[in-house]
Protein backbone atom coordinates (compact mmCIF):
# COMPACT_ATOMS: atom_id res chain seq x y z
CA UNK A 1 0.00 0.00 0.00
CA UNK A 2 1.47 3.24 -0.54
CA UNK A 3 1.82 5.70 2.00
CA UNK A 4 -0.82 7.82 2.80
CA UNK A 5 0.10 11.45 2.74
CA UNK A 6 -3.36 13.02 2.94
CA UNK A 7 -6.65 11.22 4.60
CA UNK A 8 -10.16 12.21 3.66
CA UNK A 9 -12.78 11.32 5.77
CA UNK A 10 -16.53 11.64 5.18
CA UNK A 11 -15.78 15.62 4.42
CA UNK A 12 -18.83 17.17 3.67
CA UNK A 13 -18.98 21.25 2.80
CA UNK A 14 -21.28 23.87 2.29
CA UNK A 15 -20.87 27.88 1.53
CA UNK A 16 -24.49 28.96 2.46
CA UNK A 17 -25.72 25.83 5.25
CA UNK A 18 -28.58 24.83 2.80
CA UNK A 19 -26.55 23.55 -0.42
CA UNK A 20 -24.24 21.23 -0.04
CA UNK A 21 -21.09 21.25 -2.31
CA UNK A 22 -19.16 18.19 -0.89
CA UNK A 23 -21.44 15.44 0.35
CA UNK A 24 -19.22 12.99 2.07
CA UNK A 25 -15.55 12.52 0.54
CA UNK A 26 -13.36 9.29 1.35
CA UNK A 27 -9.71 9.50 -0.39
CA UNK A 28 -6.47 8.87 0.70
CA UNK A 29 -3.91 10.19 -1.07
CA UNK A 30 -0.43 9.18 -1.76
CA UNK A 31 2.43 10.18 -3.88
CA UNK A 32 1.44 9.42 -6.76
CA UNK A 33 0.90 12.59 -8.82
CA UNK A 34 -3.06 12.97 -8.89
CA UNK A 35 -5.42 14.88 -11.26
CA UNK A 36 -8.95 15.72 -10.24
CA UNK A 37 -11.51 15.71 -13.17
CA UNK A 38 -15.15 16.49 -13.44
CA UNK A 39 -17.51 18.97 -14.96
CA UNK A 40 -18.12 22.76 -13.96
CA UNK A 41 -19.18 22.98 -10.47
CA UNK A 42 -18.66 19.58 -9.24
CA UNK A 43 -17.27 20.96 -6.48
CA UNK A 44 -13.42 20.73 -7.45
CA UNK A 45 -11.94 23.82 -6.24
CA UNK A 46 -13.91 24.04 -3.35
CA UNK A 47 -12.14 20.46 -2.39
CA UNK A 48 -8.74 21.60 -2.81
CA UNK A 49 -9.23 24.85 -0.98
CA UNK A 50 -10.49 23.12 1.97
CA UNK A 51 -7.43 20.95 1.63
CA UNK A 52 -5.50 23.95 2.06
CA UNK A 53 -7.27 25.24 4.88
CA UNK A 54 -8.48 28.22 3.65
CA UNK A 55 -12.57 26.46 3.72
CA UNK A 56 -13.25 24.45 6.92
CA UNK A 57 -15.44 21.29 6.83
CA UNK A 58 -18.88 21.27 7.68
CA UNK A 59 -18.84 17.83 8.56
CA UNK A 60 -15.73 14.78 8.28
CA UNK A 61 -11.91 15.11 8.98
CA UNK A 62 -8.58 16.15 6.68
CA UNK A 63 -5.73 14.51 7.95
CA UNK A 64 -2.25 15.63 6.59
CA UNK A 65 1.00 13.29 7.81
CA UNK A 66 -1.37 11.99 10.27
CA UNK A 67 -2.69 15.16 11.59
CA UNK A 68 -5.77 16.67 11.88
CA UNK A 69 -5.62 20.20 9.70
CA UNK A 70 -8.41 21.11 12.24
CA UNK A 71 -5.74 21.99 14.47
CA UNK A 72 -3.44 23.23 12.24
CA UNK A 73 -3.49 26.86 11.53
CA UNK A 74 -3.69 28.26 7.99
CA UNK A 75 0.06 29.41 8.29
CA UNK A 76 1.04 25.77 9.67
CA UNK A 77 -0.92 24.38 6.68
CA UNK A 78 0.40 26.83 4.23
CA UNK A 79 4.08 25.40 4.71
CA UNK A 80 2.76 22.42 3.76
CA UNK A 81 0.42 22.79 1.00
CA UNK A 82 0.65 25.12 -2.00
CA UNK A 83 -2.05 26.11 -4.23
CA UNK A 84 -1.88 27.24 -7.07
CA UNK A 85 -5.22 29.16 -7.89
CA UNK A 86 -7.48 28.69 -10.96
CA UNK A 87 -7.38 32.42 -11.76
CA UNK A 88 -3.79 33.93 -11.26
CA UNK A 89 -5.66 37.13 -10.80
CA UNK A 90 -6.93 35.96 -7.09
CA UNK A 91 -3.31 34.96 -6.07
CA UNK A 92 -1.59 37.61 -7.38
CA UNK A 93 -1.11 41.29 -5.59
CA UNK A 94 2.04 42.57 -5.55
CA UNK A 95 3.58 45.20 -7.59
CA UNK A 96 6.57 43.64 -9.10
CA UNK A 97 7.15 39.75 -10.32
CA UNK A 98 10.08 39.01 -7.78
CA UNK A 99 8.04 40.84 -5.42
CA UNK A 100 5.12 38.54 -5.97
CA UNK A 101 7.61 35.42 -5.93
CA UNK A 102 9.04 36.41 -2.99
CA UNK A 103 6.15 36.97 -0.68
CA UNK A 104 5.16 33.26 -0.48
CA UNK A 105 8.59 32.11 0.28
CA UNK A 106 9.18 35.41 3.37
CA UNK A 107 5.71 34.17 4.14
CA UNK A 108 6.83 30.44 5.37
CA UNK A 109 10.25 31.51 5.96
CA UNK A 110 10.67 34.30 8.36
CA UNK A 111 13.92 33.98 8.97
CA UNK A 112 15.41 33.56 5.47
CA UNK A 113 17.81 36.37 4.74
CA UNK A 114 16.25 38.62 1.22
CA UNK A 115 18.87 37.65 -0.69
CA UNK A 116 18.42 34.23 -0.32
CA UNK A 117 14.86 34.57 -1.05
CA UNK A 118 15.64 36.30 -4.37
CA UNK A 119 17.29 34.27 -5.73
CA UNK A 120 14.90 31.16 -4.62
CA UNK A 121 12.75 33.07 -6.05
CA UNK A 122 14.63 33.87 -9.57
CA UNK A 123 15.30 30.33 -9.56
CA UNK A 124 11.54 29.28 -9.61
CA UNK A 125 10.82 31.51 -12.17
CA UNK A 126 13.61 30.72 -14.19
CA UNK A 127 11.68 27.14 -13.89
CA UNK A 128 8.61 28.82 -15.74
CA UNK A 129 11.23 31.18 -18.19
CA UNK A 130 9.98 34.08 -17.02
CA UNK A 131 13.47 35.09 -15.06
CA UNK A 132 13.83 38.42 -17.59
CA UNK A 133 10.47 39.72 -16.64
CA UNK A 134 11.06 39.78 -12.81
CA UNK A 135 11.16 43.90 -12.53
CA UNK A 136 7.66 44.24 -14.59
CA UNK A 137 4.40 44.57 -13.07
CA UNK A 138 2.24 40.96 -13.63
CA UNK A 139 -0.73 43.11 -14.18
CA UNK A 140 1.19 43.97 -17.41
CA UNK A 141 1.66 41.02 -19.00
CA UNK A 142 -0.54 38.46 -20.36
CA UNK A 143 -2.87 35.99 -18.52
CA UNK A 144 -1.12 32.66 -19.33
CA UNK A 145 2.60 34.57 -17.96
CA UNK A 146 0.54 35.55 -15.14
CA UNK A 147 -0.47 31.78 -14.45
CA UNK A 148 3.11 30.96 -14.67
CA UNK A 149 3.72 33.52 -12.26
CA UNK A 150 1.47 31.90 -9.89
CA UNK A 151 3.00 28.99 -10.67
CA UNK A 152 6.15 30.26 -9.81
CA UNK A 153 5.55 31.68 -6.39
CA UNK A 154 4.41 28.49 -4.72
CA UNK A 155 6.97 26.55 -6.21
CA UNK A 156 9.27 28.65 -4.57
CA UNK A 157 7.85 27.79 -1.43
CA UNK A 158 8.96 24.16 -1.50
CA UNK A 159 6.15 22.64 -0.11
CA UNK A 160 5.50 19.18 -0.20
CA UNK A 161 2.17 19.68 -1.75
CA UNK A 162 1.70 21.51 -4.59
CA UNK A 163 -1.70 21.85 -6.38
CA UNK A 164 -2.40 23.53 -9.17
CA UNK A 165 -5.99 24.43 -10.09
CA UNK A 166 -6.15 24.30 -13.83
CA UNK A 167 -2.36 24.79 -14.48
CA UNK A 168 -2.93 24.77 -18.60
CA UNK A 169 -5.66 27.69 -18.59
CA UNK A 170 -4.65 29.73 -21.49
CA UNK A 171 -1.67 28.13 -22.24
CA UNK A 172 -0.20 27.48 -25.83
CA UNK A 173 1.44 24.21 -26.78
CA UNK A 174 4.97 25.39 -25.37
CA UNK A 175 3.44 26.71 -22.17
CA UNK A 176 1.24 23.15 -21.55
CA UNK A 177 4.64 21.19 -22.60
CA UNK A 178 6.55 23.75 -20.04
CA UNK A 179 3.95 22.95 -16.87
CA UNK A 180 4.06 19.41 -17.94
CA UNK A 181 7.77 19.12 -17.45
CA UNK A 182 7.54 20.97 -13.83
CA UNK A 183 5.04 18.75 -12.83
CA UNK A 184 7.19 15.63 -13.57
CA UNK A 185 10.12 17.28 -11.93
CA UNK A 186 8.15 18.18 -8.73
CA UNK A 187 6.99 14.66 -8.86
CA UNK A 188 10.61 13.44 -9.01
CA UNK A 189 11.88 15.33 -5.97
CA UNK A 190 9.62 13.14 -4.19
CA UNK A 191 6.22 16.15 -3.87
CA UNK A 192 2.56 15.27 -4.05
CA UNK A 193 1.52 16.93 -7.34
CA UNK A 194 -2.59 17.26 -6.87
CA UNK A 195 -3.85 19.15 -10.36
CA UNK A 196 -7.63 20.30 -11.22
CA UNK A 197 -7.90 19.75 -15.01
CA UNK A 198 -9.88 20.01 -18.12
CA UNK A 199 -7.81 18.82 -20.18
CA UNK A 200 -7.64 15.08 -20.83
CA UNK A 201 -4.84 14.70 -23.14
CA UNK A 202 -2.75 16.82 -20.29
CA UNK A 203 -3.92 14.09 -17.48
CA UNK A 204 -3.40 10.89 -19.55
CA UNK A 205 0.57 12.28 -20.08
CA UNK A 206 1.18 13.33 -16.67
CA UNK A 207 -0.66 11.49 -14.29
CA UNK A 208 -0.98 8.33 -12.36
CA UNK A 209 -3.68 8.46 -10.61
CA UNK A 210 -6.97 10.02 -11.72
CA UNK A 211 -10.15 11.09 -9.62
CA UNK A 212 -13.37 12.25 -10.58
CA UNK A 213 -15.89 14.15 -8.71
CA UNK A 214 -19.26 14.54 -10.06
CA UNK A 215 -22.13 16.83 -7.60
CA UNK A 216 -19.51 16.94 -4.91
CA UNK A 217 -18.58 13.24 -4.74
CA UNK A 218 -15.95 11.14 -5.99
CA UNK A 219 -17.66 8.62 -8.73
CA UNK A 220 -14.37 7.22 -9.89
CA UNK A 221 -10.79 6.75 -8.75
CA UNK A 222 -7.99 5.07 -10.03
CA UNK A 223 -4.93 4.40 -12.17
CA UNK A 224 -5.61 6.57 -15.00
CA UNK A 225 -5.51 4.07 -17.96
CA UNK A 226 -8.71 1.99 -16.01
CA UNK A 227 -10.49 5.83 -14.77
CA UNK A 228 -10.38 6.99 -18.39
CA UNK A 229 -11.21 3.07 -20.02
CA UNK A 230 -14.57 3.83 -18.17
CA UNK A 231 -16.03 5.70 -21.41
CA UNK A 232 -19.73 5.40 -20.23
CA UNK A 233 -19.60 6.44 -16.97
CA UNK A 234 -17.26 9.60 -18.42
CA UNK A 235 -19.63 10.52 -20.79
CA UNK A 236 -22.35 10.64 -18.15
CA UNK A 237 -20.89 13.30 -16.55
CA UNK A 238 -19.73 15.12 -19.43
CA UNK A 239 -16.37 14.19 -19.74
CA UNK A 240 -14.42 12.95 -22.47
CA UNK A 241 -11.97 10.24 -22.83
CA UNK A 242 -8.27 11.27 -24.10
CA UNK A 243 -8.28 12.02 -27.87
CA UNK A 244 -5.62 9.08 -28.36
CA UNK A 245 -7.81 6.77 -26.74
CA UNK A 246 -10.84 7.79 -28.36
CA UNK A 247 -8.99 7.30 -32.06
CA UNK A 248 -7.48 3.88 -30.48
CA UNK A 249 -11.19 2.66 -30.12
CA UNK A 250 -12.38 4.22 -33.30
CA UNK A 251 -9.99 1.59 -34.81
CA UNK A 252 -10.47 -1.11 -32.38
CA UNK A 253 -7.18 -1.68 -31.08
CA UNK A 254 -7.22 -4.37 -28.37
CA UNK A 255 -5.33 -2.36 -25.71
CA UNK A 256 -6.33 1.13 -24.04
CA UNK A 257 -4.07 3.81 -24.83
CA UNK A 258 -3.50 6.42 -23.30
CA UNK A 259 -0.59 8.73 -25.33
CA UNK A 260 0.87 8.85 -28.87
CA UNK A 261 4.03 6.58 -27.72
CA UNK A 262 1.48 4.14 -27.14
CA UNK A 263 -0.81 4.13 -29.86
CA UNK A 264 2.38 4.19 -31.85
CA UNK A 265 3.80 0.75 -30.24
CA UNK A 266 0.33 -0.67 -30.48
CA UNK A 267 -0.31 0.16 -34.18
CA UNK A 268 3.57 -1.39 -34.90
CA UNK A 269 2.50 -4.67 -33.04
CA UNK A 270 -0.49 -5.24 -34.48
CA UNK A 271 -1.44 -4.91 -38.77
CA UNK A 272 -4.09 -2.45 -39.33
CA UNK A 273 -5.30 -2.01 -42.57
CA UNK A 274 -8.26 0.46 -44.26
CA UNK A 275 -8.69 1.46 -40.56
CA UNK A 276 -9.12 -1.96 -38.90
CA UNK A 277 -7.00 -4.44 -37.63
CA UNK A 278 -5.78 -7.36 -39.34
CA UNK A 279 -7.08 -10.82 -38.06
CA UNK A 280 -5.43 -14.21 -38.43
CA UNK A 281 -7.14 -17.71 -38.99
CA UNK A 282 -6.33 -21.07 -37.89
CA UNK A 283 -6.98 -23.19 -40.92
CA UNK A 284 -7.71 -27.02 -39.32
CA UNK A 285 -6.57 -29.09 -42.88
CA UNK A 286 -8.47 -32.13 -42.87
CA UNK A 287 -8.58 -33.09 -39.05
CA UNK A 288 -11.17 -35.46 -39.59
CA UNK A 289 -11.72 -39.47 -38.63
CA UNK A 290 -10.79 -41.19 -41.89
CA UNK A 291 -7.92 -38.88 -42.11
CA UNK A 292 -6.54 -39.60 -38.00
CA UNK A 293 -8.56 -42.23 -36.41
CA UNK A 294 -6.71 -45.79 -36.18
CA UNK A 295 -9.68 -47.11 -38.34
CA UNK A 296 -10.18 -44.28 -40.56
CA UNK A 297 -10.63 -44.53 -44.48
CA UNK A 298 -7.43 -43.07 -45.41
CA UNK A 299 -5.35 -42.86 -41.74
CA UNK A 300 -2.31 -41.27 -40.72
CA UNK A 301 -2.58 -43.19 -37.84
CA UNK A 302 -0.39 -42.16 -34.65
CA UNK A 303 1.45 -39.09 -35.81
CA UNK A 304 -2.03 -37.58 -36.42
CA UNK A 305 -3.23 -38.29 -33.27
CA UNK A 306 -0.67 -36.54 -31.44
CA UNK A 307 -1.78 -33.20 -32.29
CA UNK A 308 -5.01 -33.48 -31.00
CA UNK A 309 -4.08 -31.48 -27.84
CA UNK A 310 -1.54 -29.13 -29.54
CA UNK A 311 -5.02 -28.26 -32.01
CA UNK A 312 -7.30 -27.59 -29.04
CA UNK A 313 -4.57 -25.48 -27.07
CA UNK A 314 -4.48 -23.48 -30.44
CA UNK A 315 -8.33 -23.09 -31.01
CA UNK A 316 -8.77 -21.57 -27.66
CA UNK A 317 -6.20 -19.14 -28.34
CA UNK A 318 -7.00 -18.03 -31.32
CA UNK A 319 -11.38 -18.05 -30.11
CA UNK A 320 -9.90 -15.43 -26.86
CA UNK A 321 -8.32 -13.48 -29.21
CA UNK A 322 -11.11 -12.65 -31.66
CA UNK A 323 -9.18 -14.34 -34.24
CA UNK A 324 -11.00 -17.03 -36.52
CA UNK A 325 -11.10 -20.86 -36.61
CA UNK A 326 -11.47 -22.23 -39.79
CA UNK A 327 -12.16 -26.10 -40.04
CA UNK A 328 -11.39 -27.52 -44.38
CA UNK A 329 -11.54 -30.68 -44.44
CA UNK A 330 -12.41 -32.94 -47.56
CA UNK A 331 -15.50 -33.39 -48.66
CA UNK A 332 -16.22 -35.95 -51.11
CA UNK A 333 -18.68 -37.65 -53.56
CA UNK A 334 -18.78 -41.25 -53.15
CA UNK A 335 -20.34 -41.56 -57.30
CA UNK A 336 -17.71 -38.67 -58.57
CA UNK A 337 -15.56 -41.01 -60.92
CA UNK A 338 -14.15 -37.46 -62.07
CA UNK A 339 -12.42 -36.16 -59.19
CA UNK A 340 -8.82 -37.79 -59.24
CA UNK A 341 -8.41 -37.32 -55.38
CA UNK A 342 -10.99 -39.76 -55.28
CA UNK A 343 -10.24 -42.28 -57.52
CA UNK A 344 -6.17 -41.82 -56.90
CA UNK A 345 -7.03 -43.02 -52.92
CA UNK A 346 -9.28 -45.71 -51.26
CA UNK A 347 -12.53 -43.89 -50.64
CA UNK A 348 -12.15 -41.12 -47.82
CA UNK A 349 -14.48 -38.39 -46.14
CA UNK A 350 -17.63 -39.13 -48.21
CA UNK A 351 -20.04 -39.64 -44.91
CA UNK A 352 -20.78 -37.54 -41.79
CA UNK A 353 -18.09 -40.04 -39.53
CA UNK A 354 -15.20 -39.53 -42.11
CA UNK A 355 -15.73 -35.89 -42.52
CA UNK A 356 -16.55 -34.95 -38.63
CA UNK A 357 -13.58 -33.58 -36.77
CA UNK A 358 -11.28 -36.00 -34.40
CA UNK A 359 -11.35 -36.17 -30.86
CA UNK A 360 -11.75 -33.62 -28.59
CA UNK A 361 -11.25 -31.33 -31.29
CA UNK A 362 -14.49 -30.61 -32.50
CA UNK A 363 -15.93 -29.86 -29.01
CA UNK A 364 -13.24 -27.51 -28.49
CA UNK A 365 -14.15 -25.05 -31.33
CA UNK A 366 -16.96 -22.47 -29.93
CA UNK A 367 -19.08 -22.59 -33.28
CA UNK A 368 -20.70 -19.55 -32.17
CA UNK A 369 -18.28 -17.17 -32.56
CA UNK A 370 -15.64 -16.54 -35.59
CA UNK A 371 -15.85 -20.37 -36.68
CA UNK A 372 -16.03 -21.24 -40.36
CA UNK A 373 -16.16 -24.83 -41.82
CA UNK A 374 -15.74 -25.01 -45.80
CA UNK A 375 -15.57 -27.83 -47.53
CA UNK A 376 -12.82 -28.84 -50.34
CA UNK A 377 -12.19 -31.64 -52.89
CA UNK A 378 -8.85 -30.89 -53.96
CA UNK A 379 -5.12 -30.75 -51.91
CA UNK A 380 -5.46 -26.89 -51.51
CA UNK A 381 -7.64 -25.11 -49.40
CA UNK A 382 -8.32 -23.16 -51.58
CA UNK A 383 -8.91 -24.84 -55.26
CA UNK A 384 -12.71 -24.10 -56.17
CA UNK A 385 -13.37 -23.24 -52.66
CA UNK A 386 -14.82 -19.69 -50.85
CA UNK A 387 -12.02 -19.48 -48.65
CA UNK A 388 -9.78 -16.49 -50.10
CA UNK A 389 -13.04 -14.73 -49.95
CA UNK A 390 -14.12 -15.21 -46.98
CA UNK A 391 -10.76 -14.38 -45.27
CA UNK A 392 -10.86 -11.12 -47.37
CA UNK A 393 -13.95 -10.48 -45.88
CA UNK A 394 -12.93 -10.91 -42.50
CA UNK A 395 -9.62 -8.97 -42.69
CA UNK A 396 -7.93 -12.23 -42.36
CA UNK A 397 -4.19 -11.77 -43.83
CA UNK A 398 -2.54 -14.10 -41.30
CA UNK A 399 -3.23 -18.10 -41.72
CA UNK A 400 -1.62 -20.69 -39.05
CA UNK A 401 -1.70 -24.08 -40.49
CA UNK A 402 -2.32 -26.82 -38.52
CA UNK A 403 -3.58 -30.69 -39.72
CA UNK A 404 -2.61 -33.62 -41.86
CA UNK A 405 -0.74 -34.75 -44.27
CA UNK A 406 2.08 -32.15 -43.50
CA UNK A 407 3.27 -32.76 -47.68
CA UNK A 408 0.15 -33.22 -49.06
CA UNK A 409 -3.04 -30.49 -48.36
CA UNK A 410 -0.91 -28.80 -46.05
CA UNK A 411 2.08 -28.22 -48.63
CA UNK A 412 -0.70 -27.29 -51.69
CA UNK A 413 -2.69 -24.86 -49.33
CA UNK A 414 0.16 -22.95 -48.23
CA UNK A 415 1.74 -22.65 -51.87
CA UNK A 416 -1.70 -21.35 -53.09
CA UNK A 417 -1.62 -18.70 -49.82
CA UNK A 418 1.93 -18.17 -50.51
CA UNK A 419 0.57 -17.01 -53.89
CA UNK A 420 -2.41 -14.94 -52.83
CA UNK A 421 -0.20 -13.07 -50.70
CA UNK A 422 -1.18 -14.25 -46.94
CA UNK A 423 1.44 -14.04 -44.34
CA UNK A 424 2.15 -18.14 -43.00
CA UNK A 425 2.66 -19.84 -40.18
CA UNK A 426 2.82 -23.69 -39.84
CA UNK A 427 2.90 -25.21 -36.40
CA UNK A 428 5.48 -27.81 -36.29
CA UNK A 429 3.58 -29.40 -33.42
CA UNK A 430 0.14 -29.13 -35.17
CA UNK A 431 0.91 -30.52 -38.09
CA UNK A 432 1.74 -34.21 -39.43
CA UNK A 433 2.22 -36.75 -42.19
CA UNK A 434 2.29 -40.79 -42.57
CA UNK A 435 5.56 -39.86 -44.42
CA UNK A 436 8.08 -38.68 -42.36
CA UNK A 437 11.04 -38.06 -45.04
CA UNK A 438 7.71 -35.96 -46.68
CA UNK A 439 7.30 -34.20 -43.47
CA UNK A 440 10.60 -32.97 -43.08
CA UNK A 441 10.37 -31.85 -46.76
CA UNK A 442 7.36 -29.75 -46.27
CA UNK A 443 8.69 -28.15 -43.37
CA UNK A 444 12.00 -26.98 -44.85
CA UNK A 445 9.91 -25.80 -47.87
CA UNK A 446 7.75 -23.97 -46.29
CA UNK A 447 10.55 -22.57 -44.18
CA UNK A 448 12.79 -21.95 -47.37
CA UNK A 449 10.75 -21.61 -50.17
CA UNK A 450 7.17 -20.29 -49.33
CA UNK A 451 8.47 -18.00 -46.17
CA UNK A 452 6.58 -19.23 -44.23
CA UNK A 453 7.10 -19.18 -40.21
CA UNK A 454 7.59 -22.21 -38.41
CA UNK A 455 6.74 -22.15 -34.94
CA UNK A 456 6.47 -25.10 -32.61
N1 LIG B 1 -17.72 31.37 -2.74
C1 LIG B 1 -18.79 30.67 -3.08
N2 LIG B 1 -19.99 30.89 -2.54
C2 LIG B 1 -21.08 30.18 -2.87
N3 LIG B 1 -21.07 29.17 -3.75
C3 LIG B 1 -19.91 28.88 -4.34
C4 LIG B 1 -18.71 29.59 -4.05
N4 LIG B 1 -17.69 29.07 -4.77
C5 LIG B 1 -18.25 28.08 -5.50
N5 LIG B 1 -19.56 27.96 -5.24
C6 LIG B 1 -20.47 26.95 -5.83
O1 LIG B 1 -20.00 25.66 -5.44
C7 LIG B 1 -20.16 24.73 -6.50
C8 LIG B 1 -18.83 24.07 -6.77
O2 LIG B 1 -17.94 25.07 -7.22
P1 LIG B 1 -16.40 24.76 -7.52
O3 LIG B 1 -15.79 26.05 -7.90
O4 LIG B 1 -15.85 24.03 -6.37
O5 LIG B 1 -16.55 23.80 -8.77
P2 LIG B 1 -15.43 23.28 -9.78
O6 LIG B 1 -15.61 21.82 -9.85
O7 LIG B 1 -14.12 23.81 -9.37
O8 LIG B 1 -15.90 23.93 -11.16
P3 LIG B 1 -15.02 24.49 -12.40
O9 LIG B 1 -14.60 23.31 -13.20
O10 LIG B 1 -15.98 25.34 -13.15
O11 LIG B 1 -13.88 25.27 -11.84
C9 LIG B 1 -20.72 25.53 -7.66
O12 LIG B 1 -22.10 25.34 -7.70
C10 LIG B 1 -20.39 26.96 -7.33
O13 LIG B 1 -21.35 27.83 -7.88
MG1 LIG C 1 -12.72 25.10 -10.25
Amino acid sequence: MPISIIEINNLHFSYDNKDEILKGINLSLDLRPTAIIGQNGAGKTTFVKLLKGLLRPSQGRIMLNGLDTESLSVAQLAKNIGLIFQNPNDQIFKNTVIDEVMFGILQVNKKIPKHLAKSTALDALKMVRLDHLSNLNPYDLSLSDRKLISIASIIAMDTQIIIFDEPTIAQDFTGKLLIQNIIKSLSAQGKLVISILHDMDFVADCFERVVVFSKGTVILDGPTKSVFAQKNLLLDVYLEQPHIMQLAQELKMDDNVLNVDEFINNFKNNNYSGGSKMKKALLIIDYVYDFIADDGNLTCGKPGQALEQNIINLIKTFQQNGDFVIEVSDNHDESDVYNKERTMFPLHCFDQKGCKLYGEVDNAIDKNQNYLKINKNRYSAFYGTALDLKLKERNVNELHLVGVCTDICILHTAIDAYNLGYKIVVHENGVASFNPAGHEYALSHFKNVLGAEVIS
